[in-house]
């Protein structure tokens, strides 16, 4: 009798480890079985450990399925890789909120969520319009002539280190004998920009030490996360464990000095609040204005105040740097490319004066360009991880409430029928038979698309091309014997793509 009821109860446990392992909710999509603690995340690492998005677009060729779900630890994770259903998760408001990661809460001293990016909801809502509304004035919708001329300035700035050598001793550490660093060296320029925009306020290049800080914890923090949210969001506990390992200790010594720098920043603009300049107000004035009008239920508080500059920098700090780098990898390695954009540029700007916003429709080549480096570097391969906020499905899927889904950009970028040959850099793709820029054949979204739209994106797209431009209006990209060319389809993907320190070298165009 025994034999039979421990044989039958061994069976019993064998059926329901198989069930818990490999059985889905009803309507669920297919995807890796999960294992005790980490879910399928062993899978997914096995798979491809360095591009988590590359890990999950394979499975979901193995699994002959567009959309796929596999187990973060203990929650069931969407990822959809068909051109459609990807715009539908970055555009249908069922998919506008955003699951709570243990990385986003780690960046407030008493682990809430504020700011822009990980927050949903109704304060995310009210809180990111009042940032648009501002920002729209500043080149960031519509264009601007004074921002337009701060820009300039920046760019500028960049050309003159570039070309007459550091002047302070802080700049000999990103430019050496006619190579620079990147993206270093982008980072206190691209900053300068959005700070004029925040606090109507930049730091000369004699100061840019100053922001070494931020552009250091910025970098670090985009290269210690994940596009999944680490280990560390699955099994949060593991820091009490492994503080160094599981990164714990390093996105800590990133956390930690941007927080100090906008809480600073938050406190000294509060304090030397006097009055509100009706003509010309600052972000700064702006916010503290409505802090004034007791509007907590809305997310006017100080913290919210912190993250709000914390975010809206960050991608200007480090990502921006971080997507130009990567487009100057390729053109590194496409010297012809750069030569027709060096024609293009010689032809409608000459010279005597740097490129500006209206030379942009008259150089199509060069946009094309642009575009297609920000398709084959997508900075953002797994967009930021979205949220269903209500029952819903996906491509005849089921979606729970409060399932995290992915809409893969690297997916929708690399895709073969939109792009016959999406790992060539051609920028003719976007290009008519007479050579006119075709936005109709630009199916990408870098900036990913609907609520949750970068609103930075008029912003980046324009900066780019200024200093873009003004770099090879200036120099001629150079591969000198030693250097080491990075292979642009393998850079490493933190929370966003972002290549190691490379140099580049260069000489001066007369
Ligand atoms: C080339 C540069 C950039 C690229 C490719 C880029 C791309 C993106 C993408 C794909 C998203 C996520 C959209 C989603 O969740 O579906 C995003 C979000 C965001 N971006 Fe950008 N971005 C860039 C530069 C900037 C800049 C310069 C700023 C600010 C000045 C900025 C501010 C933001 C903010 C605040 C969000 C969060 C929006 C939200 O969750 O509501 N970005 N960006």
């Amino acid at each position: 009798m025994y034999p039979f009821i421990i044989f039958g109860g061994f069976l019993l446990i064998i059926i329901k480890s198989w069930q818990w392992c490999f059985k889905r909710p009803l309507g669920c999509p297919p995807g890796p079985p999960r294992m005790p603690v980490l879910g399928s995340y062993l899978q997914l690492l096995f798979t491809n450990y360095k591009h988590l998005h590359k890990a999950a677009l394979k499975l979901s060729e193995r699994y002959k399925s567009k959309v796929i779900s596999f187990y973060l630890g203990s929650v069931l994770v969407y990822a959809v890789h068909d051109p459609n259903g990807i715009k539908e998760v970055l555009s249908s408001a069922s998919f506008e909120g955003r699951p709570g990661l243990f990385l986003s809460l780690m960046r407030h001293p008493e682990m809430k969520t504020a700011g822009i990016f990980f927050n949903d909801g109704h304060v995310w809502r009210e809180q990111r319009w009042f940032f648009l509304r501002y920002l729209r004035d500043f080149g960031y919708g519509r264009r601007f002539q004074t921002f337009e001329q701060v820009i300039s300035e920046e760019v500028q700035d960049l050309v003159n280190l570039l070309r007459e050598g550091p002047k302070y001793s802080h700049e000999k550490r990103v430019v050496k004998g006619n190579r620079f660093l990147a993206p270093t060296v982008f980072m206190p320029f691209s900053t300068n920009t959005f700070f004029e925009v925040l606090f109507k306020e930049r730091y000369p290049r004699s100061e840019h030490y100053k922001l070494d800080t931020l552009s250091e914890s910025g970098a670090l923090f985009a290269r210690e996360t994940s596009e999944y949210g680490r280990l560390l969001s699955m099994i949060p506990w593991i820091r009490f464990f492994f503080p160094k390992w599981s990164g714990y200790n390093s996105l800590m010594n990133a956390n930690i000095p941007q927080y100090n720098f906008f809480k600073r920043k938050v406190e000294y603009y509060i304090k030397n609040f006097t009055n509100f300049d009706e003509e010309d107000p600052s972000f700064m004035d702006l916010y503290i204005r409505e802090l004034k009008k007791d509007k907590i239920q809305d997310g006017f508080e100080i913290d919210q105040f912190i993250f709000n500059c914390m975010d809206f920098t960050l991608p200007a700090n480090t990502g921006f740097p971080a997507q130009m780098s990567m487009i100057l990898q390729w053109l590194q390695i496409r010297p012809m490319v750069v030569r027709k954009i060096q024609e293009e540029i010689d032809s409608v700007v000459g010279n005597s004066r740097l490129p500006s916003l209206d030379d942009r429709k008259k150089m199509p080549y060069t946009e094309a360009c642009l575009r297609e480096g920000m398709r084959i570097a997508t900075l953002l391969p797994s967009s930021v991880v979205h949220l269903a906020t209500e029952d819903t499905t996906i491509l005849g899927y089921n979606v729970p409430k409060n399932t995290p889904i992915i809409g893969s950009l690297h997916a929708l970028h690399f895709s073969k029928d939109i792009w016959d040959d999406p790992k060539e850099f051609r920028p003719e793709r976007f290009l008519d038979s007479e050579g006119n820029l075709c936005l109709s054949k630009d199916k990408s979204l870098p900036f990913g698309a609907g609520k949750r739209l970068c609103p930075g994106e008029t912003f980046a797209r324009n900066l780019m091309f200024l200093m873009i431009t003004g770099l090879l209006q200036n120099i001629n990209l150079e591969v000198r014997e030693g250097d080491t060319i990075c292979n642009p389809l393998d850079n490493f993907t933190g929370i966003i793509t972002i290549p190691d320190d490379f140099w580049i070298s260069y000489t001066c165009r007369n």
